[in-house]
């Protein structure tokens, strides 16, 4: 196994079904009150260029339910000292890095520069843990048949995307991405995932199409931070993809709405679909915990180096 959980392309499909195993086991776990010391004594580096709610919240309460603790930093990598030197000075002291950064090439350059374990909490173009919680929800919710199931991601080829679609090249699942012209991703990704999708993959600019079978719609920000500038550009190219009652009615009966959060209510979904029935969105956000742990335990679980 790999050092570093920089992207889900870098795992087998085993490995990344093996992460969702144990993270249903640490969230049973925690439901029965069972403490699960893995990394007594650890410490985590958390490193946040941009904000966030879940991913800082879940690592620090993950890492204190393992028994370790993080650390933060609040910085711009690259600006103070360079990168190969942050992680040279974190390796001495801390026994993994996670980093929610600008540029992908930083968290790449981060683990190649630390012997320790660094994992991707965001980048401009992948946001892995998401995926793994995200995955976690659909099992509980519609089983483990995975390759049975159909996930219809509807607005920007962005981050999160990108992400499903590095897990549809690893694991059986059908994911397609249902976005304006455009807007439909990293060509290079995209056709890596074309030529290795364990499962149809799909990209269309037809909502009906796209949304038809659909046991999942998930949706994201229009505007992902860093592209605040873009934002009415893209509210106008984006507005007939806008997730409301009558876009959930093209998919399956009792398909589940999925947002990795945080929304932009009234645009990219409306209230009555995050608010309804058929949402998991707070599930997603609950297996952040559950499913980082799992790939905390997994990845610092073995003695200092
Ligand atoms: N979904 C997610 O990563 O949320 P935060 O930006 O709040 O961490
Ligand atoms: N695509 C969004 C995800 C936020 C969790 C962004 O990058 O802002």
């Amino acid at each position: 196994m790999v050092k570093d959980f920089l992207s889900l392309a870098d795992y087998t499909g085993d490995e990344i079904l093996a992460f969702l195993d144990f993270a249903d086991r640490l969230k049973a776990e925690v439901r029965a009150g069972t403490p699960h010391p893995l990394l007594q004594g650890k410490t985590l580096a958390l490193i946040f260029e941009k904000p966030s709610l879940r991913t800082r919240l879940t690592f620090q309460i993950g890492m204190f339910q393992l028994g370790g603790h993080t650390v933060l930093i609040d910085d711009i990598l690259g600006r103070r000292e360079s990168v190969p030197d942050v992680a040279r000075n974190l390796e001495r002291w801390v026994d993994g890095i996670m980093a929610r950064t600008y540029r992908h090439a930083h968290v790449v350059e981060l683990a190649r520069c630390a012997r320790i374990p660094v994992i991707n909490a965001l980048t401009d173009l992948l946001h892995p843990c998401q995926i793994l919680a995200d995955v976690q929800t659909l099992r509980e919710h519609k089983g483990r048949d995975l390759g049975s199931l159909k996930v219809a991601f509807v607005g920007d080829g962005n981050n999160v995307f990108h992400s499903w679609a590095n897990f549809a090249a690893r694991v059986p699942l059908n994911l397609t991405l249902v976005c304006p012209p455009g807007y439909e991703g990293d060509a290079e990704i995209t056709e890596r995932v074309r030529r290795e999708a364990k499962g149809d993959f799909v990209i269309t600019h037809d909502v009906e199409a796209g949304l038809r079978d659909a046991d999942a719609v998930y949706t994201d920000v229009w505007a992902s931070m860093g592209q605040e500038e873009e934002a009415e550009t893209r509210e106008r190219a984006f507005a007939p993809y806008q997730v409301n009652a009558a876009l959930m009615a093209l998919a399956k009966p009792g398909a589940l709405f999925m947002h990795c959060l945080p929304a932009h209510r009234g645009l990219e979904v409306t209230d009555d679909v995050i608010d309804g029935p058929q949402s998991v969105v707070f599930d997603e956000a609950e297996n952040r915990l559950h499913a980082q742990k799992a790939v905390l335990a997994t990845l610092l679980g073995g003695p200092r180096n």
